[in-house]
């Protein structure tokens, strides 16, 4: 169904661009009114057939508004219509040429854009900050990962993103490359330079897809970085839900005609997601875009605002340090994400969430051995703000002898370090492996992806000699309770390496 549904965003849609419309959200309102009695899925029936408890904690109306997209949405039968306008409304929005709205978050799109633009033995640029999507991504297509090591600032030890000039070295070394791929901004809110590295893609013809997870926001302020598709890249994926409106899951990928053909990302988006998309998220989708179309100046204006406070004010607590663009000596920087270090405190990261979640009822994004990341958004208020910058102020006191131990345990330097590759992830996945214990893997090639989470960001890929220090860092941040995604053996006494 989806592949009907996802039909091209026409020319015909782009002349009845009007922000205030939400198709999908509508088409929901319509069907209820018609009063329609279902005998199709979902199962539920409009909530009747839903656990108690579960209407209880959902409402009827999210029940009710959980209906099918073909035959519920605004129609009848399967033409895709809501859908086709609602993605022409995003395109516009985002500056894009296709917008494709995916139920299963940036990975999808990750999942999508490379299906679509490489195959078997491709030779890809990607950086090695590379979200797990965009590593699943490498183990389904079988393209041969060329690493890039983003710049680190010298002494915080942060990802400084990916220069043009690392991309054009890497494309002299490997003309044969067919795909650039980027993940900016990196978690911590740093920005690659996109334009000038797509002008250096594009004069050698090699496509450029951006993995814009975290920068749903950037085309609506101007405070903030620019957009990948307004810096010129071919496709980037983008996740609504992280720091906009929508539900959970939610999130665009967004395509430039020309080096990619659009027509393929549909059949790639087809194929990487659900036949049977909730209209629940795809409306969320839609109407996060009215809002930020209409509204998102005023509101982000609010939110930057916002953070700029929380900033100061945790900056002016003892022992607690937030990263700032200044201080990372970078000219663009997300101000709404707030990267907290607590290493001068004497605790860990994951000491500090404990303390905020449990005693004062606050609950960061992530937390890592060194510092925690929050994030401001739309949905922030200056109470929220207050409840922060005070559980900090309260923490600080609390540790005031502070310690500066853990310095040398920040982690992006060792996680972001490309291993040597042996073969390539893919080759490596379905290659013969056996378990060997983590202590003694030090030469072995991991068959396996292991990922702390949140960040999500490898520090074994398959593929990848597996060093001693990676060894040391996985160890030291598993006993310390780091949550690791991908290995076999979640406690990580032992790994699987190719036999
Ligand atoms: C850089 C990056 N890319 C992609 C993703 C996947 O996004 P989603 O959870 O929307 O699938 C994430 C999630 O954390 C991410 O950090």
């Amino acid at each position: 169904m989806t592949e009907l549904l996802l039909e091209r965003n026409s020319d015909m849609d782009r002349e009845r661009i009007d922000h205030s419309r939400a198709p999908i959200l509508d088409g929901i309102t319509d069907y209820l009114h018609r009063g329609i009695v279902p005998f199709s899925t979902p199962g539920h029936k409009l909530g009747v057939g839903a656990d108690a408890e579960l209407r209880e904690v959902l409402g009827e109306a999210v029940l009710r508004a959980d209906i099918p997209l073909g035959g519920g949405v605004g129609d009848t039968h399967f033409s895709g219509e809501a859908l086709r306008a609602a993605e022409a409304l995003a395109a516009d929005a985002w500056n894009a040429d296709r917008s494709f709205f995916l139920l299963n978050g940036s990975s999808a799109g990750n999942h999508a854009f490379l299906l679509a633009a490489v195959g078997p033995g491709d030779k890809v640029i990607v950086s090695r900050d590379l979200h797990k999507s965009l590593l699943v991504a490498l183990i389904l297509t079988g393209a041969e990962p060329v690493y890039l090591s983003p710049r680190l600032h010298p002494e915080l030890n942060v990802g400084l993103g990916i220069t043009a000039d690392q991309v054009a070295a890497a494309l002299d070394r490997h003309p044969d490359a067919k795909l650039v791929a980027l993940v900016s901004p990196s978690y911590c809110g740093v920005p690659s330079d996109l334009a000038a590295i797509a002008a250096i893609a594009h004069a050698r013809g090699v496509t450029v897809h951006v993995d814009e997870a975290w920068g749903p926001h950037f085309p609506f302020h101007p405070a903030l970085p620019p957009s990948a598709m307004t810096s010129g890249v071919d496709g980037a994926v983008t996740s609504m839900h992280k720091v906009l409106g929508s539900l959970t899951q939610a999130a665009i990928l967004n395509v430039r005609a020309g080096l990619v053909d659009p027509d393929r990302v549909r059949t790639t988006v087809g194929m990487a997601q659900t036949t049977s998309p909730s209209a629940l998220i795809l409306a969320s989708i839609d109407a996060a875009r009215r809002q930020m179309a209409l509204h998102g100046r005023d509101l982000l204006d609010r939110t930057v605002a916002l953070a700029a406070d929380a900033r100061r004010r945790l900056q002016a607590i003892p022992g607690i340090a937030v990263l700032d663009a200044e201080e990372l000596g970078i000219a663009e920087f997300d101000l709404t994400k707030l990267v907290v270090d607590v290493d001068a405190l004497g605790i860990t990261g994951y000491e500090a969430e404990q303390a905020l979640r449990y005693r004062f009822g606050v609950g960061p994004e992530m937390s890592d051995l060194v510092g925690l990341v929050f994030l401001i958004t739309i949905g922030d208020t200056p109470e929220s703000v207050d409840r922060l910058v005070d559980a900090f102020a309260t923490l600080s006191r609390e540790h005031s002898r502070g310690g500066g131990r853990r310095a040398e345990l920040r982690s992006s330097g060792t996680v972001i370090a490309p291993g040597r590759q042996a073969m390539t992830p893919r080759e490596a996945f379905f290659a013969q492996a056996k378990a060997t214990p983590l202590a003694a893997a030090n030469g072995e090639v991991s068959a396996e992806l292991v990922i702390p989470y949140p960040p999500g960001i490898p520090v074994l890929a398959p593929g990848e000699i597996i060093t001693d220090d990676k060894i040391a860092y996985l160890r030291e941040g598993a006993a310390h309770g780091m949550y690791l995604s991908g290995p076999a053996d979640p406690t990580l006494a032992t790994i699987r390496v190719v036999a």
